[in-house]
This record gives structure tokens, sequence and C-alpha cells, in this order.
């Protein structure tokens, strides 16, 4: 900020964002040619925030914790834009009918989580069609190889071998563009996004690189300074996810999630003192650790080491904490998707918003590539 602009404090409340800053205003001698809002200001004051998840299915314990938790915790004091990444769905060729429903699904799922509208900017990706601009622009400085070596690349040519479409392939570039449009700093994502986080860096860097500019920023993933989560299914093995069968929905209902719990992988108990948990059993102490009182996790831990665990004593604590978590936004869920009217308008506002901060990019991105009018 120029220091020679006399400031004064400004007492009111941005009206646009909601955000509950004290702001010093600048005052130029001769005013600014377009003047500033409060909500610039506080927007150039803040770090920018972008993610995404695919509407794929129902969100489970895994986007929640690895996910959702930090959108919330972030919302108020950064610049968000928290996204449905519908264009991405399309990988998986879902019917037309199943399209809407299911980004309708994670629209109020997020609503139901506790994302607000009126400070975050919530979207479908597929309204901001600069992003598909942006998408082809990076497409030009990303190398086949590159894209080909990428783990999700080739753990989803081994999930779906007759549909390995070029969608696969250039995915971490829309992923890329999706983030950098609004010029992000921080993108909150589970430890399986670590890769594709490292590639909208490289892109982004390599922009700036070809073009002699320091435009685009190099975001990170983020998670407050931690590790990224990663949640584990209840099968014993590998991460939950949508459509592995191994997840537990927040809009599971109480009953399915008790026996889902009660069904999950363990191991015949601890054979001496001390031992470590098995794989399976690890598990679902990961989950108890995001789910459950420290006190509890401590309890059954320390029954593990004395070999005095009950399975059956965990998995029913473990449920109950799970739907602790879960039933309240269970119930949200169902209210909000009743409530055509809010999501309706929750899209359009939510659209305006993200279009006006990626169109912005989108024409210096044409101008710094040489694209000028005649
Ligand atoms: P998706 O839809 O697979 O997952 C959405 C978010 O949930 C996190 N996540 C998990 N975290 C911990 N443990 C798990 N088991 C687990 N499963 C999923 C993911 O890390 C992610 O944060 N490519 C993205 C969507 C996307 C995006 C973006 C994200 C598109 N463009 C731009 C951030 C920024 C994806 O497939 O997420």
């Amino acid at each position: 900020m120029n220091n020679n602009i006399p400031l004064r404090p400004l007492q009111k409340l941005c009206a646009l964002c909601g955000l509950n800053k004290l702001f010093l205003h600048p005052q130029p001698e001769g005013g600014l040619k377009k003047p500033l809002t409060l909500h610039d200001f506080l927007l150039l004051a803040m770090d920018t925030v972008v993610s995404g998840i695919r509407s794929t299915g129902n969100l489970h314990l895994g986007n929640y914790f690895g996910a959702v938790v930090n959108f919330l915790k972030m919302q108020k004091e950064n610049n968000c834009f928290f996204f449905i990444a519908d264009y991405h769905s399309l990988t998986t060729h879902p019917k037309p009918d199943d399209l809407h429903s299911n980004i309708k699904q994670i629209l109020a799922e997020y609503l139901a989580c506790g994302i607000d509208p009126d400070v975050a900017t919530v979207f479908i990706q597929s309204d901001v069609p600069e992003v598909t601009e942006l998408y082809l622009l990076l497409n030009m400085n990303a190398y086949v190889g590159e894209l080909e070596r990428t783990t999700s690349f080739k753990e989803q040519i081994r999930k779906q071998p007759d549909n390995i479409n070029a969608g696969l392939l250039t995915y971490p570039i829309l992923m890329a563009a999706d983030i950098i449009i609004h010029k992000a700093n921080k993108v909150p994502v589970g430890k399986d996004q670590e890769q594709h986080l490292e590639m909208t860096r490289r892109f982004a860097r390599r922009f700036n690189t070809l073009y002699e500019v320091n435009y685009f920023p190099e975001p990170d993933a983020y998670n407050f300074g931690k590790q990224l989560l990663k949640i584990p299914g209840l099968d014993g093995t590998g991460k939950m996810g949508k459509s592995e069968g191994n997840g537990i929905f927040l809009a599971d209902s109480p009953q399915e999630i008790r026996k889902k719990v009660m069904k999950a992988v363990t191991d015949t108990g601890p054979q001496k003192p001390g031992e470590k948990p098995s794989e399976p059993v690890k598990n679902l102490f990961t989950i108890m650790d995001v789910v459950s009182d420290p006190s509890t996790v401590k309890y059954f831990t320390e029954k593990h080491a004395s070999c005095e665990i009950r399975y059956g004593d965990m998995k029913k604590q473990l449920a109950e904490d799970i739907i602790k978590v879960t039933d309240p936004i269970r119930e949200r869920i169902l209210q909000i998707l009743a409530d055509r009217k809010y999501l309706a308008r929750v899209v359009s506002e939510g659209a305006e918003k993200a279009r006006a901060s990626a169109s912005k990019t989108i024409r210096e991105v044409r101008e710094i590539i040489g694209y000028r009018p005649f």
C-alpha cells in the first residue's frame, strides 16, 4: 500500500461480504480514478483460497475432514472460492439425469456443513466458462510425459481401462486453471491432492517464466501448517473414497453408520503387550482421532497396548462419535435440498462473483500472451 496516502479508519462493516475487520481506507489527494470500496481493500489484505470437490457422489468423512473442515475454518479470514468440480466429474461419463442431482447434492452438503455463501464465493465450476479458456491456454505449456506420470492418472487408467479419455490425462491442468484463475495462495485439500498442487505450482511458474512476468502466485496445499490428512476407509486398506464402497457419508442415517462401522475390518487382536496396531486397526484409530474426544482415543489406545481391547466396544463408541458429527449435518442437508429458491440464489450469486474474478484474470492473461485489440 502507498505509505504517502493519509489513512483514516473506516468504522463500517463490508456490506458485500459481511467481513468485520476495521480497516484503514486511503484517501489520496484528488481521489482515486475508480475509488476502491472497503470490500476491495479487505480482499487485497487477505489470502485467496480456492478449493473444490467433484460431484461424483455424496460427501464422505474423508472429504469432510480432509477438506471441508478447513473451508469452514478459513472462510471468514480469507477471500474464499469453494466450488463444485462438475467438469472434473465428466471423466467418468455420468448420465445426464444424474449430473444435475449430483451437483445439487454437493451444493446442499457444502451449505449444510456451514459454508456461508454470504462470506465465501460458492459456485459451480461449469458456471464459469472462463476456466475452460485458461485450461486451454495452460494445455499449451503442459507436457504429455509429465501428465502420463501423474499418480492419479495411473490409478484412474487401472480403475477405468475402457475409458482412458484425454480428460483424465489433462485433469491436473483443469485443476490448475481452477486454482490460478483466482490467483489463489492457499488450497485446502487432503493428502491425495498433493501432487496436483505441485503440478499447479509448476504450471503457474512455467507461465510466469515463459512470458517473463510475475503474474500467477504459486499456491500451496494447505492444512494450517500440519500434514495433509488421509482418512482411511473401513475396508482395512487405502483411503476412504466416494466409489470404493468403504466410506461413511455425511448423508448416511445413524443405522447405516452403525452397520458400516460394526462391519469394518479389524484383526484377531493384539498378541503381546505394546504391539503396534495392524493396518486395519490403525485405520479405525485414525478415524477415531478426528471424531472422538482425545480421552476416548487414549482409553482404547491403552486397552490395545495392554491386549484388553474389545474391537466391538471400540466400534460401538466410534459409530456413536461419527453420528454426533454427521447427524446434525444430515438433517440440514435434507432441509436445504428442499429449498430450491435458496439453492438457486446461492448458485446465481456465486457464479456472478466467481466470473467477475475469473474474467479479470482471463483479460490480463490474454494481454500477457499477446492478444491485442485491432
Ligand atoms: P475429490 O472430489 O476427490 O475430493 C475432494 C476433497 O476431499 C479430499 N479427500 C480426502 N481427504 C482426506 N482423506 C480422504 N480419504 C479423502 N478423500 C478425498 C481431497 O483431497 C479433496 O480436497 N481434484 C479434486 C477436485 C478439484 C479441486 C480443484 C480441488 C478440482 N479442481 C481445485 C482443489 C482445487 C478432487 O478430485 O477432489
